[in-house]
């Protein structure tokens, strides 16, 4: 499942709204694979890849790896940065892949990111990690010696009994990710003007509010980008969203569904007020 800008998005809420999200998402492999080749330059160096992502929790199944993977093939001079942080955080029956499972000619040229922060509840602990080819590595370790030195040796030390210990809790934290995903996704999805797809993993979703642009605040603004959105939920309700702008895809937005079910709840039901008082 991905995120095609191209696509145009639904712009009423009716009740076949969660198809229509859906539809906005999904993207023809052969188009995707034509857009990166058509991007790549003989001047371009890296290719960066986040499955799940932040902010869309859109996943990359095989397949969809497999057409990215094969354009690479053709460009030997692009290595892949891949940030597979929301790896474990996995919902339904979706299976992560990274860049060089599929297509193991690209290992050489994959350098693999991922952290502690998300699967172990660790945002705080300032650990990430990183595998790639030794002599990229060595590079890497030269500029963050000459600039943070390390990560503190606690934390270093908690990585490692996070890693090494049991992890059976993380399926029971993704079960509850889950209803809080499929909560947060039902709510929007009954808001006016909203329609929100359901993602793979991570714990965010990037609920379209196209309907909503060209309407009027009760205070007289017109709210004309997804930017005047946001800002309006804040200024009315108190609720923080991300502005699609931010991360190049309007008009959007992202909800973090990683805080409790009441918070939730009560932050969809301000959302939902918030959007019937437009006219
Ligand atoms: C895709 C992705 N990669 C990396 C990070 C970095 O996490 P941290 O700085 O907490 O290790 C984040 C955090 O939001 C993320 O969403």
């Amino acid at each position: 499942m991905k995120y095609d800008g191209n696509k145009s998005t639904p712009d009423t809420n009716s009740a076949d709204n969660q198809t229509n999200a859906d539809n906005y998402l999904e993207v023809n492999l052969q188009e995707m694979a034509d857009k990166i080749e058509k991007a790549i330059t003989p001047k371009t160096k890296w290719l960066i890849i986040n499955s799940p992502s932040n902010p869309t929790g859109a996943g990359y199944s095989h397949d969809d790896m497999k057409a990215i993977t094969d354009v690479l093939l053709k460009h030997p001079q692009v290595w892949v940065m891949t940030d597979d942080m929301y790896e474990l955080v996995v919902y339904d029956d979706f299976k992560f892949v990274t860049p060089a499972q599929v297509e193991p000619k690209l290992y050489e040229r994959t350098l693999t990111l991922n952290g502690v922060s998300k699967a172990y509840c660790m945002t705080g602990w300032r650990v990430g990690y990183a595998a790639g080819a030794p002599a990229l590595i060595k590079a890497m370790n030269k500029v963050q010696s000459q600039s943070t030195t390390h990560t503190s040796s606690i934390s270093q030390a908690a990585a490692v009994a996070a890693l090494n210990g049991p992890q059976d809790f993380i399926a029971e934290h993704n079960a509850v990710f889950r209803e809080r995903r499929d909560l947060v996704v039902e709510m929007l999805n009954q808001t006016e003007g909203l329609s929100c797809p359901t993602p793979d993993g991570a714990f965010y979703v990037y609920p379209s509010c196209a309907a909503l642009m060209g309407k009027k605040t009760p205070g007289g603004k017109v709210i004309e980008t997804d930017d005047d959105f946001i800002a309006y939920l804040l200024e009315t309700e108190g609720v923080a969203a991300v502005q699609g702008s931010a991360f190049g895809l309007s008009p959007h937005f992202r909800v973090s569904y990683a805080t409790s079910t009441e918070a939730l709840t009560e932050a969809c039901k301000r959302i939902q007020r918030a959007c019937a008082a437009l006219g």
